[in-house]
């Protein structure tokens, strides 16, 4: 059996001051999985991504990705883990908005080596792996010369999409933008994004509170069935 791409248990998280928000005794992606995680506004979903990836440490529990412990004791350990294994598309994106999209795309080897020399083991450079995954993933070649703050909402998504996708990570989070972007065009986007992962053996997990894109991943999660914290 390979290595899970997230494996939590007990976990117990409340922002400071606020009520119990995620109490999740366990909770596992396999290898390659896809997941779709549903939960309505403010149930928590960002902010067990952001435990996921090691934003916000985990205090009360344990959080494995990809076999490495998520530990709360080593932010720069989490962020190395992060950068180099994970590839994560941001509710707001979090596109460098003076840099142009593939500048953007290229941006995570500035902080991890591994992810470079992944790309190089696998005979590929960085500007033709970027441009490819753009092009995959429906960006057309006119958008990519202009500052990110000039794209549409979503060309932003298809940027940070190829951006977490640069450097084939084992393991893709993204959080959906709640920010209305038609039907149409998160439908096609979500077929891209799960497609580029199958390819590349990647997990995703994808939080959104829209259930009709839930039929694309192999799995579907409802947090509140995760989820026993009081105030949830
Ligand atoms: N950095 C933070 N500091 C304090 N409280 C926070 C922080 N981030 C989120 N919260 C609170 O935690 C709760 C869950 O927020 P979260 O962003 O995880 O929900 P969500 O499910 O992602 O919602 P949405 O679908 O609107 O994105 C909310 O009550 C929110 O106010
Ligand atoms: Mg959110």
């Amino acid at each position: 059996m390979s290595v899970p791409a997230i494996a939590i248990s007990n976990l117990r998280f409340a922002w400071p001051g606020g009520p119990d928000l995620l109490t999740i005794d366990a909770f596992k992606l396999e290898a390659a999985e896809s997941l779709f995680l549903a939960g309505a506004s403010g149930s928590g979903k960002s902010t067990l991504l952001g435990l996921i990836a090691g934003i916000t440490p985990c205090l009360s529990g344990d959080v494995t990705v990809l076999g490495e412990v998520m530990d709360p004791d080593r932010p720069s350990r989490r962020d190395a883990i992060r950068a180099s294994r994970l590839g994560v598309i941001f509710q707001l994106f979090n596109l460098v908005p003076y840099l142009s999209p593939l500048e953007n795309v290229l941006l995570p080897l500035r902080f991890s080596p591994e992810r470079a020399s992944r790309l190089r083991a696998a005979g590929l450079s960085p500007e033709q792996e970027a441009a490819r995954l753009l092009d995959v993933l429906g960006l057309d070649s006119d958008g990519l010369d202009r500052a990110s703050t000039a794209l549409s909402v979503g060309q932003q998504q298809r940027v940070a999409a190829a951006r977490a996708l640069l450097g084939r990570p084992g393991l893709v989070i993204a959080d959906e933008p709640t920010s209305a972007l038609d039907h149409d065009t998160r439908d096609a986007f979500l077929s891209l994004l799960a497609a580029e992962c199958r390819a590349s053996d990647a997990a995703l997990l994808f939080v959104s509170h829209d259930r009709r894109l839930a039929n694309r991943f192999d799995r579907m999660v409802e947090l509140d069935t995760i989820n026993h914290a009081a105030a949830a």
